[in-house]
C-alpha cells in the first residue's frame, strides 16, 4: 500500500458530475494526496465531465482551490503544478447518448493506446442507472482496451426495490467485480482498524461474544444540522442517510466472523452473512426524532415528519451474538461530533469490592473512537491506593496522535480511490450487502408510514444527546448510552 505504483498500467479516471462539491472537496484532494505520495500510476489522466461550459484552465483553478482548502496541511504549489497537467475537462450531458460517444472518442485520443479506466459517478443518484446504460451502449464498459471499473456513490437506492432495480441496471452494464459501491465510512482509518483490533490480536476475540459482551453501541453523532441539503435530506431522513449504509457497515465490521483472508470476497462474504443474520426490526425497538426548528429550515416541508435522529435496537441471530443487543444511534444537531463504537462487557458474577462514592458499578468497556479523537480506550477497575477494597475505573488509552506523532490520517476517499484503482474491492459494498441492509431498513420505513403511532416522531433540542425516548429504549434492558471520545481527550471520562 505504501509503495509507489509507477509500474502500473496507463490509467484514466473519468469523474461524472465533476462540477459538484464532492469532486472539489473530496475526490481531487484525495487524488492529489495519492499523487504526492507517488501512489498513482505515472501515466494517469483525470477527466472531469459535466454540463457547464468550462475550460480546462477554469476547471483546474477551481480544483486547486479545493485542494488548498480541503487539504491545507499537504498542499504545495510544486506538486499541484505537476498534477494539474493531468486534469482535463469535458463538457457533456449525462442524458445524451451522443455525448458518451464523443467522450469515448476523446478518451481514446488522450489515452493513445490501451489504458485502464475508472469511472466515478459523482452525480445525482437518478443518473446512476442511465449512466451505466449509456456507458455500455457506447462500448465503454468493455475490458477490451484495458480494465473498466465504476465507482457508485451513495445513496444506492431509496428502498429495497429501487436498490434491487439499480443493481440490475448496473449488472446489465458491468460485472460485479467491476463495480465499487462506495461507503466513505469504510475508508476511515479507524474503521479499518476494527479488523486489526479483532484479528491481529489474540486478546479480544476470545471475549468478543455473547458470553462476555453485555451490549454494543454504535453512535454517529453530528453537530451540524441539515444545512443546504434539506431538499435531499427531507426526502431521505436519517435512516436512509446514515443507517442503511454507514451504521450497518460499522456494525458488520464489529460483528462479523473472521474472514479467511483480507481478500475482497472473503471479507464481503462475512459482512453479508452477518447483515443477513440480523433479526427483522420491530418498530417498538426504534426511536425517531426531529431536532427543534428543523421544519423552519429552507427546503423542509412545514409539516415534515422526517427524522433527523434515530436509535435502533438490533439482535443478531447467530451463535456468537444471540441475546446481545446492538444499539445504533445517529442524529444531526447533536451535542457533539463523535463516531464511536462501545463494546460493554458483562459484570463480574459477584462484586466483593466497595464502589466509589456516588457511583454504581461501571462495567469494562472498550471504546473505539472513529472520529474525531481517533483511538481506543479500555475501561477497567483498579484498587484505589491506600484503601482496603475500594474500586475505581481507569482507562488504558491509545490515541493515534500520540502513537503515530506527526502522521496525518488520510481522508477516507484517499484510501478508497487508491483501492479502486488497484482493483481491491474489500472496502466497497457488494450488491448483496446493500440489499441485506435495505431488507432491514425498508420495513422500518414502511412501518412508519403504515403505523406511525407505534413509534411517533419525538423532538429533541438542538445541541442535545437526542430524545429521552432513546434513553428509555436502553433502560428497558437496564442499559444506558455510553459516551466515548470525549473532547477532553480522556476517553470515557464522562460515563454517566
Ligand atoms: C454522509 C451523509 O454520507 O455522511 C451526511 O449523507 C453526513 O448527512 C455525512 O453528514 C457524515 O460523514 P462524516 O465523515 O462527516 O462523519
Amino acid at each position: 500500500m505504501n509503495t509507489p505504483d509507477s509500474g502500473a498500467k496507463p490509467t484514466t479516471v473519468v469523474i461524472f458530475g465533476a462540477s459538484g462539491d464532492l469532486t472539489q472537496r473530496k475526490l481531487i484532494p484525495a487524488l492529489y494526496n495519492n499523487f504526492k505520495k507517488q501512489r498513482l500510476p505515472q501515466d494517469i489522466r483525470i477527466i472531469g465531465v459535466a454540463r457547464r461550459d468550462w475550460t480546462d484552465g477554469f476547471f483546474r483553478e477551481r480544483l486547486r482551490d479545493g485542494v488548498r482548502d480541503n487539504s491545507a496541511a499537504t498542499y504545495d504549489d510544486a506538486t499541484w503544478v505537476a498534477l494539474e497537467g493531468k486534469l482535463h475537462y469535458f463538457q457533456g450531458n449525462l442524458d445524451s447518448a451522443e455525448d458518451y460517444g464523443r467522450l469515448q472518442t476523446h478518451l481514446t485520443v488522450l489515452e493513445n493506446g490501451a489504458a485502464d479506466r475508472l469511472y466515478y459517478l459523482a452525480t445525482a443518484p437518478e443518473y446512476y442507472g442511465p449512466a451505466c446504460g449509456h456507458l455500455a451502449a457506447a462500448g465503454m464498459n468493455s475490458d477490451a482496451g484495458g480494465l473498466r471499473s465504476i465507482i457508485i456513490e451513495k445513496p444506492f437506492g431509496e428502498d429495497l426495490a429501487s436498490a434491487q432495480a439499480l443493481n440490475e441496471r448496473v449488472h446489465a452494464a458491468f460485472r460485479e467485480h467491476q463495480v465499487y459501491r462506495i461507503d466513505h465510512y469504510m475508508g476511515k482509518e479507524t474503521a479499518q482498524n476494527i479488523l486489526f483490533l479483532r484479528f491481529a490480536n489474540t486478546l479480544f476475540e476470545p471475549v468478543w461474544n455473547r458470553r462476555y459482551v453485555s451490549n454494543i453501541q454504535v453512535t454517529v453523532a453530528e453537530t451540524v444540522d441539515v444545512g443546504h441539503r434539506a431538499g435531499y435530506y427531507d426526502k431521505a431522513g436519517v435512516l436512509r442517510d446514515m443507517f442503511q449504509n454507514h451504521l450497518l457497515q460499522l456494525l458488520a465490521l464489529v460483528a462479523m466472523e473472521p474472514p479467511a483472508s483480507l481478500n475482497a470476497d472473503a471479507i464481503r462474504n462475512e459482512k453479508a452473512k452477518v447483515l443477513g443474520s440480523i433479526r427483522p426490526i420491530h418498530l417498538d425497538n426504534t426511536v425517531r426524532a426531529q431536532y427543534g426548528g428543523y421544519r423552519a429550515a429552507e427546503g423542509v416541508a412545514p409539516d415534515s415528519s422526517t427524522p433527523t435522529y434515530a436509535a435502533l435496537k438490533l439482535h443478531i441471530d447467530n451463535w456468537r451474538w444471540k441475546g446481545v443487543p446492538f444499539y445504533l444511534r445517529s442524529g444531526k444537531a447533536m451535542a457533539e461530533r463523535t463516531s464511536t463504537i462501545i463494546v460493554e462487557f458483562q459484570a463480574p458474577p459477584d462484586i466483593m469490592f466497595k464502589l466509589g462514592e456516588n457511583r454504581g458499578f461501571t462495567p469494562n468497556m472498550l471504546s473505539i473512537c472513529i472520529q474525531p479523537n481517533e483511538g481506543m480506550q479500555l475501561r477497567f477497575e483498579t484498587k484505589v491506593p491506600d484503601t482496603v477494597a475500594e474500586s475505581h475505573s481507569v482507562n488504558m488509552n491509545f490515541q493515534y496522535r500520540d502513537a503515530f506523532p506527526g502522521v496525518i490520517l488520510p481522508d477516507a476517499y484517499e484510501r478508497l480511490l487508491l483501492d479502486a484503482l488497484k482493483g481491491d474491492a474489500s472496502l466497497f459494498a457488494r450488491s448483496d450487502e446493500i440489499e441485506a441492509a435495505w431488507r432491514l431498513i425498508d420495513p422500518v420505513l414502511r412501518g412508519y408510514e403504515n403505523s406511525p403511532e407505534v413509534s411517533p416522531v419525538c423532538g429533541y433540542p438542538v445541541g442535545s444527546w437526542g430524545p429521552a425516548e432513546a434513553d428509555a429504549l436502553l433502560a428497558r434492558e437496564g442499559h444506558v448510552w455510553r459516551s466515548g471520545c470525549q473532547s477532553c481527550g480522556e476517553g470515557l471520562c464522562a460515563i454517566p
